[in-house]
């Protein structure tokens, strides 16, 4: 493992190809990267750039093809399965692009749901639940299920929800790809409010400049390769996150 002393997420030469119909899809082509604890990342790239198959890996929800992924120092590949769906709920918070919310349950359940199959009684969590669902402006449609709720809404449910354990690492695939300016603005502040306030790890997937220009870092991806990063140091220079992506990727 190379050096990364404080490093809480280490990506190692990963390769990703997926078998289809069309032949093989290489995905990610030789990907390192390194998070520091507390460190708020952005990945941008074009569709298809490998970001959202990035991200998967990073979560232990799948294996690179060759390559390493290591968490707090330890290789996902030498825990078994359940030792890393444990880890994955005890230490990570996810955001998915497609939501994944259970449709039977309401926004409120939904939310909870993390502390139920960590064994808990659910009613403890209630008060928690609620309190993130406000602080993503859900707090009118907590009795809701998926289907009754706009696209936008469902996707502030499931943020709440990635944040129901308090997770040390929360990954996002495009958290306000569905939002509108205001709403997405007020994710962007409470992800960099995590990362600066309480010291939670994020890492984001976004298509947005103005999004990403609030995280520390922005790192380019550009056909399963990394092309290079940025630090826009703040939320003011959007600008300069957008050139950097025409010159590296567009
Ligand atoms: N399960 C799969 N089987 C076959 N090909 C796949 C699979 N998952 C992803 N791919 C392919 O891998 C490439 C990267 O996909 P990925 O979803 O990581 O892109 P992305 O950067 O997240 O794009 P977007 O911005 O559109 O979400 C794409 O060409 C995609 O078609
Ligand atoms: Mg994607």
């Amino acid at each position: 493992m190379p050096d990364m002393a404080d490093a809480v997420l280490g990506v190692v030469d990963v390769r990703k190809s997926f078998d289809s119909a069309a032949g093989v899809v290489e995905a990610l082509r030789g990907v390192s990267l390194q998070v520091r604890a507390g460190e708020f990342v952005a990945i941008m790239g074009a569709s298809g750039s490998g970001k959202s198959t990035l991200l998967h890996l990073m979560a232990g929800l799948d294996r690179p093809t060759s390559g390493s992924i290591f968490i707090d120092g330890r290789d996902l590949a030498t825990m078994s399965d359940r030792e890393r769906t444990l880890f994955r709920r005890r230490r990570i918070g996810l955001i998915f692009q497609s939501y994944n919310l259970l449709p039977t349950l309401s926004a409120l359940e939904n939310v909870i749901i993390p502390r139920i199959l960590e064994g808990a009684d659910g009613r403890d969590g209630t008060q928690r639940a609620e309190s993130l669902l406000c602080r993503v402006d859900m707090n009118n449609r907590m009795t809701h299920r998926p289907q009754a709720l706009s696209g936008g809404e469902q996707q502030r449910v499931a943020i709440a929800r990635a944040l129901m354990m308090n997770p040390a690492i929360l990954l996002a695939d495009e958290p306000t790809g569905n939002l509108d300016t205001r709403h997405g603005e007020d994710i962007w502040k409470l992800l960099a409010s995590l990362a600066r306030q309480e010291g939670t790890t994020v890492v984001t997937v976004t298509h947005e400049a103005r999004g990403a220009s609030y995280a520390d870092r922005v790192i380019f991806l550009k056909d399963g390769l990394s092309a290079g990063e940025c630090q826009p140091g703040g939320e003011s220079n959007a600008a300069l996150v957008a050139a950097r992506y025409a010159e590296l990727v567009g």
